[in-house]
């Protein structure tokens, strides 16, 4: 099983899901820890749930470098081999990424490269799209960006509120997102 560690900084949905496709044995892995940055985060809950240890850095202390060298050491506790940014809301750095090469993924709400940042689904709407999406990439070091590995469109609606259209985002993040994981992995066994 591939050995994964997720980090999540809100609502946790897409740690959800990959829990369940590793439940239903969609996806054989399993979620080592979650790290999250916020107090409180929702997905600190679920992981309780799911029986996952939920460790938590404060972004508040640190600086961008320091926290994620404090996020590699629990990583590298808890003896993970991919690192899964499932809403994870900060930049990293390359203390991350250099660690885990070709190893990072990120879901991103929008069909990338358009629309990075954190504000992709009201960007969209604003730039009035007929389709958007969410993508799920190989972190590279500038934000947002690197090797895409998944796709699925999303259809805007006229009267779409950036609520109803990220929902609507989400459920096709829920979808792809298991699936991309084992797509890296598989790439990954295929050209090491
Ligand atoms: C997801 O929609 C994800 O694409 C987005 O945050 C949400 C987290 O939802 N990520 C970003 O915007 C990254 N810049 P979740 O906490 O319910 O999984």
């Amino acid at each position: 099983p591939l050995k994964l560690g997720i980090l999540a900084s809100g609502s946790g949905s897409n740690f959800e899901a990959i829990a369940e496709a590793i439940a239903s044995g969609e996806l054989n892995a399993q979620i080592q820890v979650v790290i999250y940055n916020n107090p409180g985060a929702k997905v600190c809950d679920r992981a309780r749930r799911w029986n996952v240890p939920a460790v938590f850095h404060d972004h508040r202390q640190y600086k961008r470098r320091q926290l994620d060298a404090q996020i590699v050491a629990t990583l590298q506790e808890y003896d993970v081999e991919w690192v899964i940014m499932a809403g994870w809301m900060r930049i990293v750095t390359e203390v991350l990424i250099d660690q885990f090469p070709n190893r990072v993924l990120n879901i991103h709400p929008s069909l990338l490269p358009s629309f990075r940042g954190a504000r992709a689904v009201e960007d969209a709407l604003q730039a009035r799209v007929k389709i958007t999406g969410c993508t799920v990439h190989i972190a590279a070091l500038e934000v947002d960006s690197g090797p895409i590995l998944m796709q699925a469109a999303v259809p805007v609606m006229p009267d779409d509120t950036p609520e109803t259209l990220h929902a609507r985002i989400q459920v096709e993040e829920h979808r792809i997102y298991p699936r991309a994981i084992a797509l890296a992995a598989q790439q990954a066994k295929n050209s090491p």
